[in-house]
């Protein structure tokens, strides 16, 4: 579905530009034969090339715009752009008050303030300096206790035992908790759920990256996806963005890619960005390009039995 998808979008797009280039050509070799060879066929080049960039800038400002930039401040409502729901959900049991009946996606910078952002991004940094991938992309997920290691994963509550506790802290799980009920409760008043209905599920985890190469499949991040087909159990997927684009790092934008253009939103520290996870938001993240990009990914559940608990010491 997803390849198809991207594969009809670039098919339009390559004509398009490819007639607009013929046509600049034709423009061109038509000059050639009249009078004033030198002159007019330099400025008959300048006027294909400006053309021919003119023409692709405007394409490219046709089809991707910008959701929410780092610079604004989402508040007090979150900004929602709404979607047809894609028929991936009529293939699961349905759940009244929680299977989504509308679907979109949304970004809210009022949910979690720029000091608890800068909390759990402490947390993250110090669980992540334990270990992390050789390649550029690592997460810690609190809730298996999987954490990156090389080119695998360790058990960080198995391989460090009791020492975890000078590392994550009591307040440092009541934060998240905290932090996981406020997005419940907005997602469920955004998309008009029943909260109570709403379940969180796995993974759930803080991710780290940076420009480093991937080593192996598990640092490759950029791929465009669909969570209910990556994650059979997902009907609701969160990021919260635990650092700034443009200053922490570059590149790393989060890219909803649609038929007919693209739409980016780039991660801001407190910053709570949530859609509905069928194919109507099919979605990838840039590679980025410089710097270090913190998030974690907190998702929900309209099946109590793929439900899990809170994140808490074993
Ligand atoms: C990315 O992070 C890893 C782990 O901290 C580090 O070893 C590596 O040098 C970093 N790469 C870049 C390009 O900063
Ligand atoms: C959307 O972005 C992808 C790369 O992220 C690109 O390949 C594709 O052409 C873009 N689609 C449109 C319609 O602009």
């Amino acid at each position: 579905m997803a390849l198809v998808r991207m594969r009809n979008a670039k098919g339009g797009n390559s004509t398009e530009i490819e007639k607009k280039i013929k046509r600049g050509h034709a423009l061109r070799q038509g000059s050639v034969w009249r009078g004033y060879r030198g002159l007019v066929a330099l400025l008959l080049v300048a006027v294909c090339v400006c053309r021919t960039w003119w023409y692709m800038s405007s394409v490219d400002s046709d089809i991707t715009a910008t959701l929410v930039s780092q610079g604004e401040l989402v508040s007090p409502l979150p900004r929602v752009y709404t979607v047809p729901c894609s028929e991936d959900y009529e293939n699961y049991k349905r759940y009244p008050g929680c299977t989504p009946h509308r679907c979109g996606r949304a970004v809210t910078d009022s949910v979690v303030s720029r000091e608890e952002a800068q909390v759990l991004r402490r947390l993250a940094e110090r669980g992540l300096a334990l270990a992390g991938s050789e390649g550029g992309a690592s997460i810690l997920d609190l809730h298996s206790g999987a954490l990156s290691m090389g080119k695998q994963f360790v058990n960080i509550y198995r391989y460090f035992g009791d020492q975890i506790r000078d590392v994550i802290t009591p307040e440092d799980f009541q934060l998240y908790r905290d932090v996981r009920e406020r997005i419940q409760t907005v997602i469920a008043e955004t998309f008009d759920l029943d909260q109570t209905l709403m379940y969180l599920t796995k993974p759930t985890f803080f991710s780290r990256i940076n420009s480093t190469a991937a080593k192996t499949q598990h640092d490759e991040y950029w791929h465009p996806h669909i969570d209910k087909v990556t994650y059979g159990s997902f009907d609701y997927t969160c990021l919260l963005y635990l650092s700034d684009y443009g200053s922490d790092f570059t590149g790393g934008r989060f890219v909803f890619m649609d038929q007919n253009g693209n739409q980016t939103v780039e991660p801001r520290a407190g910053r709570v960005s949530f859609f509905s996870s069928g194919s109507e938001n099919l979605h990838r993240v840039e590679k980025v390009t410089w710097g270090t990009r913190y998030a974690i990914t907190v998702s929900f559940t309209c099946d109590p039995a793929h439900g899990i608990s809170d994140p808490a010491l074993p």
